[in-house]
């Protein structure tokens, strides 16, 4: 299994469970030194030995590439692939690659990688993508011709943010349709409201986020979904779906949208240098 974001949160939370499941797991983290504590931490946690750390800046797409080159090299098939690492900018920037930085780790980067590591999760079969979106998704806007969209980042960045992340359930359900009869399952979740650190993105824990926080919930629980997805039998063979609180449910209607999802999609092959 492979999973991203595992430095913290939720990604954290999933790594341990998976690891003390018996999965033989590769977290990636941002870099060498936070990736190598949290193996530790998630070793000694779950009691697994079998954890791998690597790492990548996954907000530019030539470290996505070179990960998948380093991970290929010594793992021949892949049965899970979890998305998990994302954030939100509150302000407008460019990454390397000309990508407003919230697209580009929370959508582009995930659709490079999944991208790249079809072959391993094909050769793999049965196997699944567990992409970790957001409610925040249902008020995205997606413009094809301006998925940077400069002008409209919303407050603290939520517009960005969702915008990202509609990306990601579109994506989701069309790499489920485009995988179908391959053996490889395709699902995007929202985890809840988690006390994270990724509030502290939007602007600093402020007197109403503090307060919002108070009816959050933890980590622990925040991973609940994504680890039913990776590993339950229940969900074996399902695919094409939206899911919260370990349930199958509807996400809005424009991420339903194929002809929109065929169309983000063929960009994203073009911006992402896969085409
Ligand atoms: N918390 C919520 O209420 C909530 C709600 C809906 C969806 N989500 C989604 O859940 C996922 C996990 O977020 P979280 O709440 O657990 O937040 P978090 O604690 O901030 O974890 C985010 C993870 O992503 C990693 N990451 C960020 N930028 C990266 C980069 N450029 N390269 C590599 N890794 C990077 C972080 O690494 P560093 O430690 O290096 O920053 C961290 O491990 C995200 O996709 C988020 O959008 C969260």
């Amino acid at each position: 299994m492979l999973l991203t974001g595992a430095s913290s949160g939720i990604g954290k939370e999933t790594a341990v469970e998976l690891a003390r499941g018996g999965a033989e797991l590769t977290i990636v983290c941002r870099d060498a030194e936070k990736s190598a504590r949290a193996r530790e931490e998630i070793m000694r946690r779950s009691g697994s030995r079998s954890v791998h750390a690597m790492w990548a800046d996954l907000e530019r797409l030539r470290e996505v590439r070179r990960l998948v080159a380093e991970f290929s090299a010594s793992n021949p098939v892949l049965h899970v692939l979890v998305n998990n690492a994302g954030r939100d900018y509150p302000t407008y920037a460019e990454t390397e690659d000309g990508l407003e930085r919230t697209m580009a780790l929370n959508y582009f980067s995930p659709f490079l990688l999944t991208n790249l590591l079809l072959p391993l999760l094909e050769r793999g079969a049965p196997s699944r993508v567990v992409n970790v979106a957001s409610v925040a998704h249902a008020s995205g806007r997606l413009d094809l011709q301006d998925l940077n969209a400069r002008g409209d980042m919303g407050t603290g960045g939520l517009a960005a943010y969702s915008r990202s992340k509609l990306a990601l359930v579109l994506f989701t359900y069309e790499l489920a349709r485009r995988l179908a009869g391959k053996g490889v399952t395709a699902n995007s979740l929202h985890p809840g409201a988690v006390r994270t650190r990724i509030w502290q993105h939007t602007g600093g824990f402020t007197p109403l986020t503090t307060l919002a926080s108070l009816f959050m919930i933890g980590p622990k629980r925040g991973a609940r979904t994504s680890i039913y997805l990776a590993t339950s039998p229940e969900v074996e063979g399902v695919t094409g779906q939206y899911f919260y609180k370990c349930q199958r449910c509807h996400s809005s209607r424009v991420s339903q949208d194929p002809v929109l999802a065929g169309k983000l999609w063929e960009r994203s092959r073009t911006i992402t240098g896969l085409a």
